[in-house]
């Protein structure tokens, strides 16, 4: 299955949850993620994020290991999104930022 980590907290902009052919990204206040039950990993997701925060379970970067289980607990909860919408007005401004996890509303 693939992950979205941390990096999209704040940014959300979208752009991955219309190439889903199985409708596996779910949308929270402030962040997506990825339900592992749904994900086929066609892989078309992955390219599509500007900031590039969507990776394959097994090669997410070094820190981010716990997002695997926070995609499939918060994919439980929060509805799915299919359809892109627009980013936070202030997303640019935190892309790339650290420790983003922290800031993460549920
Ligand atoms: Fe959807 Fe494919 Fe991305 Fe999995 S890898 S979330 S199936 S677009
Ligand atoms: Fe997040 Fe990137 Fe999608 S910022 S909403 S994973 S396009």
């Amino acid at each position: 299955t693939f992950v979205v980590i941390d990096n999209c907290i704040k940014c959300k902009y979208t752009d991955c949850v219309e190439v889903c052919p199985v409708d596996a990204f779910h949308e929270g206040p402030n962040f997506l993620v990825i339900d592992p039950d749904e994900c086929i990993d066609c892989t078309l997701c992955e390219p599509e994020c500007p900031i590039n925060a969507i990776y394959p379970e097994d090669d997410v970067p070094a820190g981010q290991e716990a997002l695997v289980a926070l995609n499939a607990e918060l994919a439980k909860s929060w509805p799915v999104i299919t359809e892109r919408k627009d980013a936070p007005a202030d997303a640019g401004d935190w892309e790339g930022k650290p420790d983003k996890l922290a800031l993460l509303e549920r």
